[in-house]
């Protein structure tokens, strides 16, 4: 196997330099897709399989995990020493239908509440091999792992492999994430695949177009609703951050130094939508003095050179960038757009000191493969900072109220390597941008909630 491997790597490089022979310093070789990996569950019905952990609240996290066997009890057992459950705490279930498909049982058990930064032991309804997570930081700092566009192939597993390297304390996916495209089976395989770190970090996750999975047009009878299968699998705490939705939620990481919202690119968003209105509820009630940091994730960029996906983020950037503008929002991120790309600080599409720093991060390492062709004539090439069509995540390491370190690792096969870096510093600390609450088209009043 060793060796069949090796030849076929050095054809590949022989290949490769026959390309670039006479091409000018080709420095790095755009590599290829690669196959799924589709990870079956070999132990008995009743144990757990999928185990991805979320943050809810302050001090808890929800634990979600599917069994195959329908007795099985929504129930995790918990504790700081291996093997010695100190703690229990029970959930509900839940299951869906998708034409001839039927899920497992999928439960959700929310446990706490728990120490920061502290490792705890889990078992999942009684019966299989014990888990454990670390939570997350109750004050800065705090590094955020961002990946998006995830799917199952082998640079998925490359990619999630270098974050797990990392002292991050959570991943936020700005959305698709299995790349079942209505072929449930390949949900569950996805949660097999993704367990291993998911079940260890909480990850933060919004939807992408692979996730609405809408049944056909017209529908027939009994067809699903859309995003029966994220919403079924992929519980997000939004009830616990007033949203009436799954689509999209916030949440306070550090102890409230940072806020995160995660909005819907696939849910209404215009001034009637209930996400917007949500969401000038949300920002209006973040006070910058004590969350110097806001943050926002989305999956169809609002701002991109890239061919890809032109335009497509459009609709909601006029809605919604207002909002976020005069709330000093400090970075979006999006997905989508299977590559990395930076822009300056932005406004209605110019430079502005005072807007966020728009970064797509759509290159997880899904089997689609990448998006290769950047416009170098597009009318936003002067904003755009920095662009590379590889495969790669981020990390934001928010140091303190006024400083974070933003990085993106891009793959080099077996290797990581920082591609793009830069120090940001917060707008609650710009004087010249502080934020203004309550101007007209922004929110009734920052006070509303209060
Ligand atoms: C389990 O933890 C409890 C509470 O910390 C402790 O009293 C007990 O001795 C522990 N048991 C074992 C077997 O370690
Ligand atoms: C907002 O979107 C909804 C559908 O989500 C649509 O029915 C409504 O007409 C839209 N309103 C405006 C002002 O565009
Ligand atoms: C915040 O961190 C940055 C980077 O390490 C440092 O230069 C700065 O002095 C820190 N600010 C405060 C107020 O500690």
């Amino acid at each position: 196997m060793r060796t069949t491997r090796r030849v076929l790597l050095a054809v590949r490089t022989l290949i490769v330099f026959a390309l670039f022979a006479g091409a000018v310093a080709a420095e790095y070789v755009r590599p290829p897709p690669r196959p799924i990996i589709l990870t079956e569950h070999t132990e008995p019905a009743s144990h757990p399989q999928q185990v991805h952990v979320s943050a809810v609240g302050a001090n808890q996290m929800r634990v979600s995990w599917v069994t195959d066997d329908k007795h099985v009890q929504s129930v995790v057992e918990y504790g700081k020493v291996s093997g010695n459950y100190t703690a229990s705490a029970t959930g509900d279930h839940t299951s869906y239908r998708y034409f001839l498909y039927t899920s497992g049982k999928i439960h959700h058990v929310t446990i706490g509440p728990l120490e920061p930064g502290t490792v705890y032991y889990y078992r999942c309804g009684k019966a299989g091999n014990e888990f454990s997570l670390r939570t997350p930081p109750a004050a800065l700092p705090i590094e955020l792992a961002v990946a998006g566009d995830l799917g199952q192939t082998e640079w998925t597993a490359s990619t999630l492999a270098h974050v797990s390297k990392t002292e991050y304390d959570m991943l936020l996916v700005p959305g698709d994430l299995s790349y079942a495209d209505t072929q449930q089976p390949l949900w569950d395989t996805f949660g097999r695949f993704v367990q291993r770190h998911a079940s260890r970090r909480p990850w933060m996750v919004t939807q992408g177009n692979h996730e609405v999975e809408a049944a056909p047009v017209p529908p027939l009878p009994g067809s699903p609703p859309p995003f029966s299968a994220y919403d079924a699998r992929w519980r997000m705490p939004h009830q616990e951050s007033g949203s009436a939705s799954n689509l999209y939620y916030s949440f306070d990481a550090a102890g409230g130094a940072v806020h995160v919202a995660m909005l819907g690119s696939y849910a209404g968003f215009n001034s009637s939508s209930d996400q917007y209105r949500w969401l000038a509820r949300d920002l209006a009630g973040v006070d910058r003095r004590a969350t110097p940091w806001l943050v926002v994730l989305l999956h169809a960029p609002w701002y991109n050179t890239n061919a890809a996906h032109q335009g497509e983020g459009e609709a909601m950037r006029t809605a919604m960038e207002r909002l976020l503008y005069e709330a000093r929002v400090d970075v979006v991120f999006a997905g989508h757009v299977h590559a990395y790309e930076r822009f300056t600080r932005v406004y209605n599409n110019e430079a502005n000191p005072c807007g966020p720093v728009y970064i797509t991060i759509g290159d997880g390492g899904n089997r689609e493969g990448l998006a290769l062709n950047f416009e170098k004539n597009h009318k936003l090439a002067p904003l755009s900072v920095m662009r590379e069509a590889s495969f790669g995540h981020g990390r934001l390491r928010v140091v303190n109220a006024t400083a974070a370190h933003w990085a993106w690792d891009r793959n080099d096969d077996a290797d990581s390597v920082v591609r793009d870096e830069l120090w940001l510093e917060s707008l609650a600390a710009n004087a010249a941008c502080a934020p203004q609450y309550g101007e007209p088209g922004s929110v009734d009043s920052p006070n509303d909630e209060l």
